[in-house]
């Protein structure tokens, strides 16, 4: 683990470059693992709802999971990403751009879910991506997503799937703290692996799952 504090280096570049290269090796890796917990959205959504997977990745197993009844609209930064989900998904739409860069309509989706995705953004923008979620959702809308468990400062690894990758994270009390003051009512909080397939190396990874309500 290294100190990710350089001012000169474009840690989303970075990002962008470490999933393109190590796209196919993060697909096969998440081949077989399910997500039982995505039974949240399942149980509570209407047929043809339309969900955002933001950080979307290869598509498996989230977008296609809830493909198989919503609209679903994938969203990477990674080109290499995007078109390995079009494969595996092409049911859904998937977008090419860093959600930052992107624009929705106010009140557009029912639900947005976000799987290992976000600590890869700076997170100085997390309450801004947080805002931008809160406005692209419907009223009463659904948001799940992977967060951290800990506070800590940025920092890069240099073996993830064979690249250098960058994360950034508040812990999960400051994040509950930001979805509540921007107007999400928290339902509920599992966690979950590191979402691998099984004969991938073992490991104690944890993230925190938060799953939130729209309300105002
Ligand atoms: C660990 S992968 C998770 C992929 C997928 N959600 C899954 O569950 O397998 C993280 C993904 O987030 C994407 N990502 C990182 N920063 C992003 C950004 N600013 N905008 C959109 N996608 C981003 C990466 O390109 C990568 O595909």
């Amino acid at each position: 683990m290294k100190p990710a504090d350089d001012p000169n280096t474009d840690y989303r570049a970075l990002v962008q470059r470490g999933y393109d290269r190590c796209a196919a090796e993060y697909d096969q890796a998440r081949q077989e693992e399910g997500h039982p917990e995505l039974a949240l959205l399942t149980d509570r959504l209407d047929e043809g709802a339309s969900v955002l997977d933001i950080g979307c990745g290869a598509g498996i197993p989230v977008a296609r999971t809830l493909a198989q009844r919503f609209q679903v609209t994938g969203i990477d930064l990674s080109i290499a990403m995007i078109e390995r989900a079009r494969v595996n998904v092409p049911e859904a739409a998937f977008i090419h751009s860093d959600i930052m860069g992107a624009q929705f309509p106010s009140a557009h989706f029912e639900a947005v879910v976000s799987f290992y995705a976000i600590f890869h953004l700076p997170r100085e923008e997390h309450p801004e991506l947080f805002h931008r979620i809160h406005r692209w959702l419907k009223d009463g809308g659904y948001f799940l997503a992977t967060v951290a468990d800990t506070n800590e400062a940025p920092y890069m690894e240099d073996d993830f799937f064979g690249v250098t990758m960058y994360w950034s994270n508040f812990g999960l009390k400051e994040y509950q703290q930001l979805l509540t003051e921007i107007g999400f009512r928290l339902l509920d909080i599992s966690v979950v692996g590191h979402g691998y397939r099984a004969d991938e190396e073992p490991s104690e990874e944890h993230h925190p799952l938060i799953f939130a309500q729209k309300i105002g």
